[in-house]
């Protein structure tokens, strides 16, 4: 029996994380956040002063890197590095690492490793339509730029980091326009993909509505 999986992709600041999280402590699956891998890879190569146009040997991070995750921590050969991977400098890297196709190649393995029983709620920019093609559920979460800046701007004020909104919300608006624009895997709603938006909504009833759809596609699962 093939394990079951759950595809949910949106832009930066829309909540998949989030959401993702919630999703699969409520099925009792396992998480995988993509963007974080993305995001290792983008720190190493910031570390190591890798240029992107180095392509093979930023996909060779991707091949050695040391990853693990626990508890909602991540970490790299031991070292606790998520809140290095959470800076703006970094989620920049990452979306520019990821426009290099020898190293979305080099994750693919990595990520489908991911896949175990009894299921799996995966999140990022292609897991519907490139890494889990064949996800049960998939699904577009999106929110406007005004309420992703807004939420974003929250967070960094709530953990003591200043922030300005105009520049969270152009930040966000490029990092769309490279990750949307990019030849490989850009960001799109896959087709047989449900659209989210949840601008209007609270993450109990996004959570709520992704939990209505998966059980709606996998009637025996609830059971
Ligand atoms: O989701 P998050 O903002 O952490 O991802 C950081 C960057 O990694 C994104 O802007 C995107 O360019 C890239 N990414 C990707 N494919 C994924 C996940 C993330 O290209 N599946």
């Amino acid at each position: 029996m093939t394990v079951p999986v759950i595809a949910i992709d949106g832009p930066s600041a829309s909540g998949k994380g989030t959401v993702a999280c919630r999703v699969a402590e409520a099925l009792g699956f396992h998480y995988l956040e993509s963007g974080a891998l993305y995001r290792l890879v983008a720190l190493v190569s910031l570390r190591e002063g890798i240029a992107l146009t180095e392509a093979a040997r930023v996909a060779e991070i991707a091949r050695r890197l040391d990853a693990s995750f626990r508890d909602g921590q991540v970490f790299l050969a031991g070292q606790n590095v998520s809140e290095h991977l959470r800076s703006e400098e970094c989620g920049k890297r990452a979306s520019e690492v990821a426009a290099v196709p020898e190293l979305r190649e080099a994750l693919l393995a990595r990520q489908r490793a991911f896949r175990q029983p009894p299921g799996l709620v995966a999140d990022g920019r292609d897991m519907a339509s490139v890494v889990f093609p064949d996800a049960g559920l998939k699904v577009f979460l999106t929110a406007s730029v005004a309420a992703r800046a807004q939420r974003r701007y929250k967070q960094l004020i709530a953990k003591g980091i200043s922030a300005n909104l105009r520049t969270l919300s152009r930040d966000l608006e490029d990092r769309d326009a490279r990750d949307a624009g990019r030849s490989v895997a850009p960001l799109a709603i896959a087709p047989g993909a449900r659209l989210l938006d949840s601008t209007p909504l609270t993450v109990d009833e996004v959570v709520g509505q992704i939990l209505d759809w998966y059980r709606e596609s996998a009637p025996r699962a609830k059971d």
